[in-house]
């Protein structure tokens, strides 16, 4: 059952903040920016989110258009909920990391194209936003930790890179990588971790309909702790496999290993398609905690999204699909 739920952002009118008051809060964060010295003050007045967008240069292109076809069966996630409780280890393993996010630069922000393709591009993120179909989708997310959300992603469909890419015949696999500076993320920091964070999709997956980048979210610029300023969203995968804060897509013909893959491989594998059948090593899969409402549902065979990617598996029986 499809269900047409409020968007996080169309607030009740008794909750919007009157241009007034809007305008004059603009007029102090522009005077405390000209003063350094009040730097800690207006770091506390101007709230991640606020400050965002405002400065974000692609922020007039949200909200973009819903496509109709991508709706909920579950309720919208809050806002603050989803934006909040994050994975993001380049800046620490707590689930709260909007601080520590905030040190990320995303401009200038430059996305190489490489490997089997048949020329190399480098582009920066706005110059790539102009050339990409932007909409909005609603999607579920199901973590590995046995956590979801539902939430309204706003960007283009992976395809529609891979068809701007120009990959050539042998390209076998797509291989995304995030930035690299430890200076910023401490995570990075952390050395027995793999890093830079790796993810990798066969060329059938990242040209499945459902395949997504993400570049806003609530019908904003996507936050830096979601993954600022583009990030893979794969809904019927866990959520490991959505790699953030994207530097590169590599056209390769061996299958990349991931991060998490790297790390621990009998706990987190290449396919890692959400099955509420196949228990993680150490904890079940057959149910979920959604945020927001806390309440624990069944988990869905490849999170709900069967109908759209199970025909990829077919003939991979063999193959560790679920972990
Ligand atoms: N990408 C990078 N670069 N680093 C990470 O730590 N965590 C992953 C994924 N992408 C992660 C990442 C995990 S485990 C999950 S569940 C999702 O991001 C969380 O996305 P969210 O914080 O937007 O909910």
């Amino acid at each position: 059952m499809h269900v047409r739920v409020r968007r996080g952002w169309e607030i009740p009118e008794r909750e919007a903040t009157p241009e007034e008051v809007f305008l004059r809060r603009r007029r102090l964060i522009a005077g405390l920016a000209a003063a350094p010295a009040l730097l800690a003050g207006a770091r506390l007045l101007t709230r991640p989110a606020f400050a965002d967008a405002v400065e974000d240069p692609s922020a007039g292109l949200y909200p973009a258009t819903q496509n109709p076809k991508y709706l909920l069966d579950r309720p919208l996630t809050a806002e603050a909920d989803a934006t909040s409780w994050n994975n993001f280890y380049e800046f620490g393993s707590s689930k709260d990391v909007v601080e520590e996010a905030q040190a990320l630069p995303i401009r200038p922000w430059m996305v190489k194209i490489d490997g089997l393709v048949e020329q190399e591009i480098e582009i920066g993120i706005d110059d790539l936003l102009k050339q990409m179909p932007l909409e909005e989708r609603l999607y579920r997310h199901r973590c590995v930790e046995a956590w979801s959300m539902a939430v309204p992603w706003s960007g283009f469909p992976l395809a529609s890179l891979v068809a701007f890419a120009r990959p050539t015949g042998d390209a076998r696999y797509l291989k995304m990588t995030t930035f690299m500076n430890p200076e910023v993320a401490p995570g990075q920091q952390v050395i027995w971790y793999p890093w830079p964070y790796v993810e990798g999709l066969t060329m059938a997956e990242a040209t499945n309909e459902l395949a997504f980048i993400a570049t806003g979210f609530y019908g904003k610029p996507i936050p830096k702790q979601n993954g600022a300023p583009l990030r893979l969203v794969v809904p019927w995968k866990y959520g490991f496999k959505s790699i953030k804060s994207i530097v590169q897509f590599s056209f390769v013909a061996e299958r990349p290993v991931g991060f998490w893959e790297a790390l621990q491989e009998s706990e987190y594998g290449f396919w890692a398609n959400v099955n509420p059948e196949v228990p993680h090593p150490r904890w079940s899969q057959a149910t979920e905690r959604q945020l927001t409402t806390d309440e624990r549902v069944p988990t869905l065979l490849f999170n709900g999204y069967a109908d759209y990617v199970a025909d990829l598996y077919k003939g991979l029986e063999n193959e560790r699909l679920y972990a």
